[in-house]
Formats: structure tokens, sequence, C-alpha cells
């Protein structure tokens, strides 16, 4: 018998109507051609949905949601909307409550896509951020006191669990094993000496487990320069949740646009539904006009599919996103005059196409 997979479809805002219908067309022929069966159920959540209704999602939201196999995600926020509100109440919500403690985000060099690095090659920039995606500097405890007096105050705590740390660091290290062999932990000990110093002194304890695996430390400052300067050292990069944002939209940068990354909010146990999304926001300043990238949420596609356990289609995927840019079907953010439904098409076609 086929099997079926039970797909919650959250297009969210701004572009996101334009590039997760893009990424469904993809699916589609995927499904079809790999005889497995997408049962898809859309949800209007967002800052949209916000407007009408006050909140992000329906009350029960989450234990709809609960039901599914996965999540395919655009990306929350409005110009016009608070915008402390979209990860409060449906990002990190959903990352949070379903114990999504991977945020996967591999960095690649399509053929065909010219990187602003000029002197780098597809060998040279092919790495994965792995970002701590349920707490470190994003758990949200703070406060703001007195927000109008002389005497304001603001604080944000970080907090990192050994229980926290040691899950994403054995993930990463497993990663490895099947990469190329090498975690770099990206962090900041020598000034954010308890929080990291911890992180560092447990992810140390879970390296040893790996002895085959080459571990090495890197501060963020370094990192950073590095991403630009030599990509290649890079294979398996193991950073926290807010380095992890940072860091990955600038590999989005060195893959050529920020459109092109895509990712998955992973709970690898698969007690809950995993949530795939491009690594970017919802672009409103391109929104409406049929020109964002979708490739970043096609890759998602393919992400989500392989969390699946449906390999061959994947890589499919893949192949069909490597054939689009190869001969030069890009969008305006690639300089090219593709629209977002010119360049899925390109994808569909390509699966149709093949065997
Ligand atoms: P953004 O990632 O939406 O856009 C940054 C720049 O990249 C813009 O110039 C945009 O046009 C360009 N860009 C992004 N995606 C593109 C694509 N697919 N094709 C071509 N160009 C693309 O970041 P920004 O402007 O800081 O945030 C906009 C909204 O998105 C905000 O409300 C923010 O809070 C939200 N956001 C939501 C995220 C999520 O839902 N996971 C993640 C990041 C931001
Ligand atoms: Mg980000």
């Amino acid at each position: 018998m086929e099997k079926t997979y039970k797909i919650a479809v959250v297009n969210g805002d701004g572009v996101g109507a334009e590039i997760v219908p893009a990424g469904v067309s993809v699916l589609d022929a995927a499904a079809d051609k790999f005889g497995f069966k997408l049962e898809k159920e859309e949800f209007p959540f967002g800052a949209g949905y916000y407007k009408e209704h006050g909140k992000f999602m329906t009350d029960n939201a989450l234990e709809t949601l609960r039901e599914f196999d996965a999540i395919f995600f655009g990306a929350v926020g409005l110009p016009e909307i608070d915008d402390t509100l979209p990860a409060r109440d449906y990002t990190f919500k959903v990352r949070t409550s379903f114990q999504q403690y991977i945020n996967y985000r591999p960095v690649k060099l399509f053929s065909g896509v010219d990187s602003p690095l000029r002197y780098k090659t597809e060998e040279d920039i092919d790495f994965v951020v792995i970002r701590e995606n349920n707490e470190g500097e994003f758990v949200q405890s703070g406060k703001i006191l007195h927000a109008e007096e002389p005497s304001g105050v603001a604080i944000d705590t970080s907090i990192f669990t050994r229980f926290g740390i040691e899950r994403v660091a054995h993930y990463s290290f497993k990663l490895a094993r099947k990469r190329n062999k090498k975690v770099t932990n990206v962090t900041k000990s020598n000034t954010l000496i308890s929080s990291l110093a911890y992180w560092d002194q447990v992810i140390a304890e879970v390296a040893q487990e790996y002895p085959d695996v080459t571990y090495e430390k890197m501060y963020i400052d370094n990192a950073s320069a590095s991403f630009v300067l030599r990509p290649e050292i890079f294979d398996v990069i193991l950073t926290t949740n807010l380095f992890g944002d940072i860091l990955s939209d600038l590999g989005g940068a060195i893959m050529g646009s920020l459109g092109l990354g895509g990712s998955g909010n992973i709970n690898p146990e698969k007690e809950f539904p995993s949530m795939f999304e491009p690594i970017h926001g919802s672009a409103p300043d391109i929104a409406g006009k049929n020109i964002a990238n979708p490739i970043g949420q096609i890759w998602s596609a393919a992400i989500m599919l392989e969390h699946l356990g449906e390999i061959e289609a994947a890589k499919d995927i893949m192949a069909g996103i490597e054939h689009t840019t190869a001969k030069g079907n890009l969008t305006k953010d690639l300089m090219g005059t593709a629209t977002t439904t010119e360049v899925a098409d390109s994808v569909v076609e390509f699966i149709r196409a093949t065997n």
C-alpha cells in the first residue's frame, strides 16, 4: 500500500503565499513519481491571521498540528504588526512545544549560481549549520522595567542546560560521521564566561565519545570572517540559537542569496512533527510580485522528505534544483529574470521528465 504522510501547510505572511505553493507543487510531483501520498491541510496562521483574530493561531492549533507528520511553513511577520510577536506567538511556540531542538541549515553553492566569494567553488562552500533551537539566547525570559523613566532597565536571560547542550551536540557529531567528520563549535566563551564556557565544557565531553570526528572550537567573530574568507574549513557547525540565526543568513549570502537557504526544525526522535521552512523571513519588500526565489522553500521540501524517510525523492528534488540553477533559470535576487513560478515549474518538469 502507498505510504501516506499528513502535512500541515502554513503559508504564513508575505512571500509565503507564493513560495509555499511553489514548494507544494514540487512535493506533489515527487510524491507522484516516487509512489507515496501527501495528505495536505492548509492553516492560515500568521500576522495576517492576527490582524483579523488578535492571535497568530487558533487556541487549539498545537493540538491540531500535533497530529501531522510534518509542517511545511513559509515565514511570519508583516511590517504593520508588532514584530516582537511573530516569533513568540508562532515560530518559537511551535519549535519549543514540539521539541524541535535541531535547526538544520545546510549551506552549499549550486552550479550556475555566482557566489559573492569570487575565489570559492562548489567544493569550498558545502557545510551545515546546526543551530540549537529550543534554548540559549532566545528563551525570551526577560523584562523591561520602568521603560519611560530615567531608571529604565531591560534584561534578557540566556538559558543553557546540560540536557539541551548534550542532545544538540550528539546530533551534530552523528551528522558529522555521515559527512566529512568534522564539528566546529562556534562559541564566545572568552567573554560569555558562564553560559558559553559551560556550553563548551559539555560539548567537549560529548566530543570524547566521537574520537573519529575532528572537533574544533572557534569564536563567533572569527567564524564570521571565516565564512567569507575560508568556508572550505567547515563541515558541521554546532552553535547557539542566536549565533546560528545570524550565521545562517551569512551562509545564505555566500550561497548567493538568502532566498536559496532551506531548513528543518527537527525533532529527531519523531515524537512530534518537525517543521520545514526557508531560512529567511516573509520578505514583505518583494511580496506579491512573483519574483521571490522559491529555492529555499523547495530545498526545505527536500529536507522534509528526507526526514520522513523518502530519501530518493529528496535527492531528486535536489537534482531538480541543481538542474534549474545550472541552466541559468534564476530569479531577480540572483540577477536572473525568471519568476517564482517559472523556477518551481522547472524543478517540477525535471522531476516528471527523469527516471
Ligand atoms: P527577510 O529574510 O524577510 O528579508 C531580508 C532580505 O532578503 C529582503 O531584502 C528580502 O527581499 C530578501 N529575501 C528574503 N527572502 C527572499 C527570497 N525568497 N527571494 C528573494 N529575496 C529574498 O528578513 P527581514 O526583512 O528582516 O524580515 C521581514 C519579516 O520576516 C519580519 O517581520 C521578521 O520578523 C520576519 N521573519 C520571520 C522569520 C520566520 O518566520 N521564521 C524569520 C526571519 C524573519
Ligand atoms: Mg533568521
